[in-house]
């Protein structure tokens, strides 16, 4: 069986699944976007997505598409046709349809909503963490509201590409000052050598991350030394263990950054044992 999309109404093969060529998530970026991990049938985290991204709506004054628990519904509406257990959830909402000018449409349209899922194997993940991942570092050039989880994502895109092409996984994207902000699709941590674990703090310069809220749940329940602060380059490359977080990779161990090798090459045993852990913290709603 093929793909099934939710598209504004209705659910329908992904080759017939489109939207206007007047979109302005495909004109101008103009929309926002959710990724939520499915397991073992399950929602992971599914109300703090909901809630960003309610919040990710209301910051750029858009109108949400459906009520909370009908977003919900269509959610699970699309796993089921998908027959997809584990994996992740799309949802992306846009400001709508309307001719092209960069103000918002004059008279209130309605906005476009596009739910997909997507397969993946929970083994696939593991060989990875087993291995750990490569990042690489480039400037931060993204626009000054990362905080909100827009589609708007050509810095992130560039970033991506140029990790691959260095063989590396992520790139971790770095301000003015040397300091690393976030990944350019996950959340930036290092565990230093007093083995302190480090992530940058909730601001508008990075994406509140929902594995991050998670995570730093699962931190305080077991009494872990954590630190919200920014940290450098310098620092990161220097530090005991490193790793990355998101709905998709979970936590992800760092083994090496540009061309530096981080602790003895190996995933670190805390990041290794925040991995393991994380989803009696997560909430898994089926
Ligand atoms: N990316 N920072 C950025 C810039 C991200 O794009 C993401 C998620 C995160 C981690 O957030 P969360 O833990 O809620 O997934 C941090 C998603 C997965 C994506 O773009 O595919």
């Amino acid at each position: 069986v093929g793909r099934i999309a939710y598209v504004n109404g209705r659910y329908l093969p992904q080759a017939q699944a489109t939207v206007s060529i007047e979109d302005r998530g495909y004109q101008f970026g103009d929309g926002v976007y959710e990724v939520c991990e499915v397991r073992g049938g399950a929602l992971i985290d599914e109300e703090r997505h909901l809630a960003r991204l309610e919040r990710s709506l209301r910051e750029l004054k858009m109108l949400a598409p459906l009520a909370p628990r009908a977003l919900s519904r269509v959610l699970r509406e699309v796993l089921a046709r998908n027959k997809v257990r584990d994996g992740y959830v799309y949802a992306q909402v846009t400001r709508g349809v309307a001719p092209r000018d960069h103000a918002f449409p004059a008279r209130a349209v309605r906005p476009s909503l596009v739910v997909t899922a997507k397969a993946i194997d929970p083994a696939k993940g593991a060989q990875q963490a087993a291995k750990g991942i490569k990042v690489i570092s480039l400037p931060d050039i993204r626009w000054k509201r990362p905080d909100i989880k827009t589609i708007n994502l050509l810095p992130n895109v560039l970033a991506r590409q140029a990790a691959k092409e260095q063989g590396a996984y992520e790139a971790w994207l770095i301000d003015a000052d040397g300091m690393v902000v976030e990944g350019a699709a996950s959340n930036a941590w290092i565990v230093t050598p007093e083995k302190i674990i480090v992530t940058h703090q909730v601001d508008q310069s990075i994406l509140q991350g929902v594995t991050r809220t998670t995570l730093l749940d699962l931190i305080a329940a077991k009494g872990y030394r954590l630190e919200e602060r920014r940290f450098s380059l310098d620092e990161a490359k220097h530090a005991e263990e490193a790793f990355i977080t998101g709905a998709t990779t979970l936590v992800m161990p760092v083994v090496a950054i540009d061309d530096t090798t981080i602790g003895d090459g190996k995933p670190g045993a805390l990041a290794t044992s925040l991995r393991a852990q994380f989803h009696n913290f997560a909430r898994a709603t089926p």
